[in-house]
């Protein structure tokens, strides 16, 4: 089983969450990290490396900061350059008929800067993290593949350094699950 971790986050150098997560899943055998802005500083997406480097794995996970309900920008990139008719879907069938992708479990490991409590009616932002990644769902059922339930690791701002060190150890078992 080989997984490779699209990270996208815009300023690393910067990060709390994601770069303790990154570093964790960078420890495992079996996962590739690829940091797309260290990849592609200027944003220029190199659309055949990416669709050969996701053919050589098994799983893909999407992880990032949650940044207005969504993904950073070069992740959403990511998606409309390398998710190319013919490669990852075909251009003459019905939807969902995927080809490079087909059968591939997807899951995405999101940081958020609200709390797990917030996530939920009546909470500022109403609706789970799982709900805002619908968009995501709706393209790995289209391209046949497997949906995981996400990591979620909330407020990672509040974690002191005990608190992020486990959570960098769930999500490595939730990486080799
Ligand atoms: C542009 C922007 C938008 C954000 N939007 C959200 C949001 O919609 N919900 C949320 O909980 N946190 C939001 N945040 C907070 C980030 O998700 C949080 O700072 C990040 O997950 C922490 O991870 P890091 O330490 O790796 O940067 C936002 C932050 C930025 C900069």
């Amino acid at each position: 089983m080989s997984t490779l971790v699209l990270l996208a986050h815009p300023d690393l150098s910067n990060s709390r969450g994601n770069a303790v997560l990154a570093a964790a899943a960078h420890d495992l055998a079996g996962v590739t990290v690829h940091d797309l802005h260290a990849a592609y500083p200027d944003g220029r997406i190199d659309v055949a490396a990416e669709q050969q480097s996701v053919e050589a794995h098994d799983a893909i996970v999407f992880q990032f900061p949650l940044y207005w309900y969504s993904t950073p920008p070069i992740l959403k990139a990511w998606q409309d350059e390398v998710l190319t008719i013919g490669w990852a879907y075909d251009p003459m069938g019905a939807a969902g008929t995927g080809i490079a992708l087909k059968g591939k479990t997807l899951g995405c490991a999101v940081t958020t800067g609200a709390p797990a409590s917030e996530f939920a009616a009546g909470g500022w932002n109403e609706h789970s993290v799982e709900s805002f990644l619908l968009p995501i769902a709706g393209t790995v059922n289209f391209l046949e593949m497997r949906w995981r339930a996400p990591f979620v690791a909330y407020a990672t701002f509040a974690l002191d350094d005990d608190e992020l060190a486990r959570t960098a150890a769930d999500y490595q078992e939730w990486l080799l699950a």
